[in-house]
């Protein structure tokens, strides 16, 4: 692969010197993952498969497999002791199935333990501030890069958005009696732009509050472009439940990204993020695959800051919705905040929802 790889770079070379050098990097990139034998980009094949399975079975945590983690463990250290097998295959074999299997034991730890984040409030008070990070931001729309960043945006945006969700939930819960509406059955949060995960955090507290147990939050959506928030919504949520994320525009979503139970309560979350419609992602295109891929009881958390427009745009293609509550003002803490908000609940089944209405 190396030699084939340099000898099409050099073949390539006196006419396009930049082609040539990446072919040639191409190849030799390739090779480095591969191996070096035939033998060996099997070998890898397989690790990858173990390594899929494993991670598929993640959260089993039967003795059986467990047992069979363990003896598959066992052999690939033996093997690696023996010279013959110190191949750069069973290395990877080795240290990759490990490391699954420490994750794995985790994730039971988390899945036998599971807890609510702490408060909103107490996450916001670690942060610090640094003016000069603040125009990155580009009024909380960017897709951040680095952990300064995520800092300023909890400094800048953490307490507002934090007093904000408070109003939201508040009023969410005066009209919806979750305790009556979710005897036997299980809740799922989807946090549309999660960003830092601010409104999942927010409405596990107040689910709390209400006495929903953690164990009844059967599995949290976050969909955020940005790896580094993404990440760091992981970090405040993970002892929580099952956590699914989509490191994705909104646009780039497909319709089985956004599988749900049917029989699970939906908690649709929009904060901040509706606004950005039209710019940054298609509305209409985002509530088709909402209608293609959701059944049952589903409520829609609609928060903006600056436009009930496109919050009315957003609502206007559910068919059958039914208003909770709707607001365009502003509120009064220590500033005058502007807020709106719109929450509404669908309950889409085989005969209605899913056709498309013309706004
Ligand atoms: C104003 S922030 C809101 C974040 C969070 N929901 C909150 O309330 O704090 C907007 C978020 O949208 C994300 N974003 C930017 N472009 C996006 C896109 N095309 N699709 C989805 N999210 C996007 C940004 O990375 C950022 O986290």
């Amino acid at each position: 692969m190396f030699i084939f790889g340099l000898i099409i770079a050099i073949a390539l070379a006196p006419s396009t010197f930049g082609i040539s050098i990446i072919v040639f990097i191409y190849f030799w990139i390739t090779e480095s993952h591969i191996g070096d034998s035939d033998d060996e980009k099997f070998d890898v094949k397989t690790t990858k498969k173990v390594i899929k399975s494993i991670k598929k079975q993640a959260t089993d945590s039967s003795k059986k497999f467990q047992e069979k983690l363990e003896r598959l463990n066992k052999q690939y250290e033996e093997d690696f002791k023996k010279p013959e097998k110190q191949t750069k295959t069973s290395k990877i074999k080795y240290i990759s199935h490990k490391a699954h299997t420490e994750k794995n034991k985790e994730l039971i730890e988390l899945k036998n333990n599971p807890q609510y984040p702490e408060s909103l409030d107490k996450t916001i008070e670690n942060n610090k501030h640094n003016y000069d990070l603040w125009y990155e931001l580009d009024r909380g729309k960017a897709v951040l890069q680095n952990n300064k960043q995520l800092q300023q945006y909890f400094f800048s945006y953490g307490n507002m958005h934090n007093k904000k969700l408070s109003v939201v939930y508040n009023r969410l819960f005066d009209n919806l009696d979750i305790n009556t509406l979710c005897k036997n059955c299980n809740v799922e949060i989807i946090d549309y732009g999660c960003g830092q995960g601010i409104g999942s955090i927010k409405l596990l507290n107040y689910l709390q509050e209400k006495n929903i147990p953690v164990e009844k939050i059967s599995q949290i959506t976050l969909i955020e472009p940005s790896e580094i928030a993404l990440n760091k919504a992981v970090s405040f949520l993970e002892k929580t439940s099952n956590i699914k994320t989509l490191n994705k525009k909104l646009d780039d979503l497909n319709d089985d990204d956004l599988n749900t139970n049917n029989s699970a309560i939906k908690f649709h979350i929009f904060s901040n993020i509706l606004d950005m419609g039209t710019t940054y992602f298609n509305i209409k295109n985002l509530t088709s695959k909402i209608k293609n891929s959701q059944k049952g009881i589903n409520y829609f958390i609609c928060i903006s800051a600056l436009d009930k427009e496109k919050l009315d745009l957003f609502m206007s293609y559910f068919y059958g919705k039914e208003n909770v509550i709707e607001f365009d003002g502003e509120f009064k803490n220590d500033k005058n905040w502007k807020i709106i908000f719109n929450i509404f609940k669908v309950n889409f089944n085989n005969s209605t929802n899913n056709d498309d209405i013309p706004f």
